[in-house]
């Protein structure tokens, strides 16, 4: 197969994590037989140190001219970074929310998985860790508070800062109808997340999920409140299989869910549309405090480039082969260090890369 890859580097500690992931991939098209032809474009901070804007046309065009996109991470410090003294819609993270709507992508994967060899960096106590846990947090990502109206005036000398959470119907539907196709695939069971005790979202949300729901007997369709919900992500998260939540609620629900895995630095991502195009990121940020000390984690990464040809390219085989090195690793007692704990073997972010890599084929 020919792959047509447009790559965003970004900032911080993205252009490490990538390299690592390009060259796992390039491992498999070698050992399958593929072709990649990779296409560099610039977003976030890199692009506003280059154009004066985080995202430009030219890097929206060069992704819909892609099969698919893969991403490191955008964004820097925002308490010293420079880019954080310009306007909101100037800053590093609205170039991230301007292609995520420009390309439609408001279907967000997020799995969590706690690998038996990390349960000692999982932070739960061991008799919740010992259960294990494997959850796909189907999250909305082009509507609700992020994409809603918002503002700060000033009245009567006292600011005021408005932001509004807005969801219609068919955004609500189109998201439950993916989660519970996937849910098909995995263990046929749909938690779905909101606040219907106190929100109009959330109400309608429930509501269209209720009658989606209708269309799919066969899966096993719950609802939780989004605070019980955190609650129960760290009291027993093997109860959860596919998550379905809006925009903020699994912005923050899928921070827990990663962290519960031993480190953000394991959980991969997959923005889809309504076609087989895809955006594929770590779910973790920039982390500019270690950039380029190439000590970062880039499995979530290279695990973001395994759901790329899961996804994008129907690659199923060569999906199980990156995810089977990295479990490989890992077993073998090999850890970045934010995952290392006694006993184990600590490696630089490339010496990881390379490791997977190895393993495959
Ligand atoms: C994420 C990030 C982004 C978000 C930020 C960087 C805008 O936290 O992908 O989870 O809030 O969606
Ligand atoms: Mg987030």
């Amino acid at each position: 197969m020919d792959m047509k890859i447009a790559v965003i580097k970004g900032d911080g500690i993205g252009p490490e994590i990538v390299s690592e992931a390009m060259k796992v991939l390039d491992k498999v098209c070698a050992v399958c037989s593929h072709s990649i032809e990779y296409r560099e474009v610039l977003m976030g901070g890199a692009s506003i140190d280059a154009f004066g804007v985080p995202l430009t046309e030219e890097t929206i065009e060069a992704c819909r001219n892609s099969d698919a996109v893969l991403m490191g991470s955008i964004g820097g410090d925002t308490n010293t970074s420079p880019w954080y003294k310009l306007e909101p819609s100037k800053r590093p993270e609205a170039g991230l929310l301007g292609i995520r709507k420009a390309l439609n992508l408001f279907a967000n994967l997020r799995p969590a998985y706690l690998y038996k060899e990390l349960s000692q960096a999982c932070p739960l106590k061991k008799e919740i860790a010992d259960k294990g846990f494997d959850m796909l947090i189907m999250r909305e990502l082009t509507g609700g508070l992020y994409f809603g109206e918002r503002k700060t005036v000033t009245e009567n000398g006292i600011r005021k800062a408005i932001d509004t959470l807005t969801y219609t119907e068919e955004e609500i539907r189109r998201i439950a109808i993916k989660a519970f196709e996937i849910a098909r695939k995995r263990r046929g069971s749909v938690i779905s997340v909101d606040k219907a005790n106190v929100l109009d979202s959330s109400r309608l949300w429930r509501d269209v999920v209720n009658s989606v729901s209708k269309d799919y007997p066969d899966v096993k369709l719950s609802h939780m409140l989004v605070d019980n919900c955190a609650m129960q992500l760290v009291k027993d998260p093997s109860q959860f299989d596919v998550v379905l939540t809006e925009n903020m609620f699994g912005d923050i629900l899928s921070d827990e869910a990663s962290m519960i895995t031993g480190s953000i630095g394991m959980l991969s991502s997959a923005s889809l549309n309504d076609t087989k195009f895809g955006l594929y990121e770590p779910s973790h940020g920039s982390a500019p405090d270690i950039a380029g000390q190439n000590i970062a984690n880039p499995i979530a990464t290279i695990l973001s480039a395994a759901m790329m040809l899961r996804y994008t390219f129907d690659l199923d085989k060569e999906a199980d082969l990156i995810e089977k090195a990295v479990s490989d690793v890992l077993s073998e007692g090999f850890r970045t260090s934010d995952i290392y704990t006694e006993g184990t073997r600590k490696l630089s972010c490339s010496q990881m890369g390379e490791e997977i890599a190895r393993r495959i084929g």
